[in-house]
């Protein structure tokens, strides 16, 4: 076998075990991180939230391997950290019980007689069983049937703009 020859053999080889490992890290990374992408990132110019409990709401398309699946989701802004991202929380408002869509309720004291978890600050509660979850605490369930918070989307500052980029993987068990 020429010089050439084996050295095109090589480089072949070469490519394939290089696709094999993109291939298989980029399954790894969706693992490791818990989030899987979206088919298109959906974005909001920086100052579409400027005052605490501003919120946008968005929908979001999540390939699942059964087809493409519509994602609601609210990004808003939790408190009133002007230099950064840390009180925004973009969440998903299908509820994680029976698949109902929560509801962002700013004046939670209306709720007294159905949830005794009820904090006065804004909340989502599902109007079908009454699961409520904390804004707060990056939606988190505070009562109610629900087995665990909402689903969170990822996101990322970037030339001025908030892009969602993806959702918990965990998503897909309420897809199924
Ligand atoms: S569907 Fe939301 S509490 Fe049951």
């Amino acid at each position: 076998m020429t010089l050439s020859r084996r050295r095109a053999i090589a480089a072949g080889w070469l490519a394939i075990i290089g696709f094999t490992q993109r291939t298989v890290r980029s399954a790894t990374e969706a693992e490791q991180t818990g989030f899987l992408d979206l088919n298109d990132t959906v974005a909001f110019p920086m100052d579409t939230l400027n005052d605490r409990w501003d919120l946008v709401k968005f929908d979001a398309e999540l390939s699942t391997g059964k087809g493409d699946k519509r994602l609601q989701g609210v990004l808003l802004k939790t408190g009133v950290d002007v230099a950064g991202c840390g009180d925004l929380r973009a969440l998903c408002t299908i509820c994680p019980h029976e698949v109902c869509a929560v509801e962002f309720v700013e004046d939670s004291n209306g709720f007294r007689n159905v949830s005794d978890v009820v904090t006065g600050q804004p909340l989502f509660v599902c109007p079908c069983h009454f699961s409520v979850f904390d804004p707060m605490a990056d939606g988190a369930v505070i009562g109610g049937p629900a087995h665990r918070g909402l689903y969170a989307f990822a996101f990322e500052l970037s030339d001025n703009e908030i892009r969602i980029t993806g959702i918990e993987a965990g998503v897909l068990d309420l897809l199924s």
